[in-house]
């Protein structure tokens, strides 16, 4: 039986953080063992939110081969590769750009929510309005069945399979496959403040950051706000430390924590000690491949670009399939 194909794809624009490793990369991870799994860099993605800061873009295109390799994504199981490596995305990009409504690009949440909400920046563009019309194109090139995305990215899923059926009801051939998009049973990790972890607000801890460093943040997580004396009953449920316990710790000692912290039994410092070792213990393996791969980019560039040149070929195959279907292919005139 042949596997079936998983693709998915992160964004070059920043630093990742603890969240993205437990809410993405784990995930990314474990598909491995039984998916023939395409991983890329969405470089390109990248520019359709900011096409004018662009000097940090190829650093951040090394930082995530050097992330994923640490977090155990193996080059020898997983096609790791570069968007703009692989121009087979543009074309496609451009082919079902002509057979896309407009009014199905203005109705995506994501479109709508930071046409509104981003003001330092131009979203005004013809990129990011297409943007889920070039992850459809990234999806469909692989004939993936299954793309690990999360809940934000279920509407560009959705579009993807509107596009496919539209597609093959206009040429009437079938070339692509509908994908289904898996959401990971993730890990819900908060940011230090109990907002949405995330780079913009400052509350993350990233997965550069050193232990020391992330020692020194997690001792700044926000406790419940009524324990300001040690002796002070706490609610753990009103506590960020105590929702990073839930994730890192074991239910049984969770338990005891819950009941110390209502009795005032234990103090929030000590507490977010204990935590900082767990997670430091949970990281473990994660910090000491990171260490290997931090100092070898010119490897990971290499990885990078020998995936891309078996993704070149599935990528090349499927654009073909498809230029045929539309009756455009000038292999044969
Ligand atoms: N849009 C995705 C995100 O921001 C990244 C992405 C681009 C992607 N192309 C993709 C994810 C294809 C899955 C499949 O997270
Ligand atoms: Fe949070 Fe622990 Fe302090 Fe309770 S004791 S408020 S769980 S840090």
């Amino acid at each position: 039986m042949t596997k079936k194909r998983v693709l998915s794809g992160m964004q070059s624009s920043g630093k990742l953080h603890l969240g993205n490793y437990l809410g993405a990369l784990e995930n990314w991870v474990t598909m491995q063992e039984a998916y023939d799994c395409y991983y890329f860099v969405a470089d390109w993605h990248a520019l359709s939110s900011n096409y004018e800061e662009t000097d940090g873009l190829k650093d951040n295109i090394v930082d995530l081969g050097v992330n994923w390799l640490s977090a155990g994504i193996d080059p020898e199981k997983s096609v790791m590769f570069i968007q703009s490596l692989v121009p087979q995305h543009a074309v496609l990009f451009l082919l079902l750009g002509m057979i896309t409504p407009i009014p199905w690009l203005e109705r995506v949440p994501s479109y709508k929510e930071k046409l509104e909400n981003v003001t330092d920046r131009d979203m005004h563009t013809h990129g990011f309005l297409g943007y889920p019309v070039l992850q459809a194109a990234d999806i469909v090139l692989y004939k993936a069945d299954v793309v690990p995305v999360g809940i934000d990215q279920l509407p560009h899923l959705e579009l993807t399979r509107e596009i496919v059926r539209h597609f093959h009801n206009i040429y009437k051939t079938k070339v692509f496959v509908e994908p289904d998009a898996k959401m990971a049973e993730v890990k819900k990790l908060p940011g230090l403040d109990g907002r949405k972890m995330s780079k913009s607000y400052g509350n993350a801890i990233f997965l550069s950051d050193t232990p020391d460093e992330r020692d020194k943040k997690t001792s700044l997580i926000v406790t419940d706000p009524a324990r300001v004396r040690k002796t002070d009953k706490g609610d753990p449920e009103k506590c960020v430390a105590y929702a990073f316990h839930k994730v890192f710790n074991n239910a049984g000692r969770n338990a005891e924590i819950a009941n110390d912290c209502r009795n005032a039994n234990i103090g929030c410092v000590a507490c977010k000690k204990e935590l900082a070792k767990n997670i430091a213990e949970y990281m473990a393996p994660f910090d000491e491949r990171r260490a290997k791969w931090a100092g070898r980019k010119n490897e990971v560039m290499d990885i990078l670009r020998a995936g891309s040149d078996k993704a070149r070929v599935v990528a090349a195959q499927t654009l073909a399939e498809a230029e045929a279907a539309m009756k455009i292919d000038l292999q044969k005139i």
